[in-house]
């Protein structure tokens, strides 16, 4: 039985997390966050004060790492059976996140884990590479982007709105770092797959983002 996949890249900030999980509702499939399983080690080596020039113990710690994910209205991620839901989303999660993944034995242990998220109904997949790697036989390939300035400034208005109060030339700072690092890699670095539909967001709502993924999905496999 065929499982379709819509696979949804792009750099952080692009609204690909919300896109994705509205568009995996609307159709009626399973959702994959997979910078959240990269964000899922990185808080397990922060927990562990591992090293991050100790590629060993990195490979290591990804290797045991028991993870359980629940996405109602909320994505809900369980390691080792602790709830990490509130540390996922931190600056420092992200950027740790975004140095080990550019290690390629993190990244080949963290392959099979996104794999085992294709079933049917279908999958919605979000991240850097899902179209380029991880399903690069994908059936439909979307690659969102927005500018540096206005990904930053959206970045921004959620920190604040959550009451954490930060710096927006320094939130713009660590964007241009992360596009860097990820684009820059060696292994599965974040690049548009040839067969993507290209969306640049920056003056768009989510809703014409939201149209536009849609588009790309025949009625008859939505649920
Ligand atoms: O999408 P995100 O911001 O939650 O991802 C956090 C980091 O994880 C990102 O900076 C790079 C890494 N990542 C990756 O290398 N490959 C993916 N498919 C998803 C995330």
């Amino acid at each position: 039985m065929h499982i379709p996949v819509l696979t949804i890249d792009g750099p952080s900030g692009a609204g690909k997390g919300t896109v994705s999980r509205i568009v995996a509702k609307k159709l009626g499939w399973n959702y994959l966050d997979s910078g959240s399983i990269y964000r899922s080690l990185a808080i397990a080596l922060l927990q562990k004060d591992i090293d991050l020039a100790n590629v060993k113990e990195i490979v290591a710690t990804a290797q045991a790492m028991d993870l359980a994910f629940q996405c109602d209205d909320e994505l809900i991620v369980k390691l080792n059976g602790v709830d990490i839901t509130a540390q996922l989303g931190t600056e420092a999660t992200g950027n740790v996140a975004s140095i080990v993944a550019a290690i390629p034995e993190v990244r080949q242990v963290l392959l099979q884990k996104q794999k085992d998220f294709k079933a049917l109904p279908g999958l919605v997949a979000d991240g850097r590479d899902m179209g380029t790697v991880v399903f690069p036989d994908a059936d439909f390939k979307v690659y969102l982007t927005a500018s540096a300035a206005k990904r930053a400034e959206r970045r921004y208005k959620q920190l604040m709105e959550k009451g954490i109060d930060v710096n927006i030339r320094q939130i713009t700072r660590e964007i241009e770092e992360r596009d860097c690092r990820d684009k820059g890699r060696l292994t599965a670095p974040l690049a548009q797959a040839d067969d993507a539909l290209f969306i640049d967001s920056s003056a768009l709502t989510i809703e014409a983002v939201i149209v536009q993924v849609l588009s790309l999905v025949p009625q008859h496999l939505a649920m």
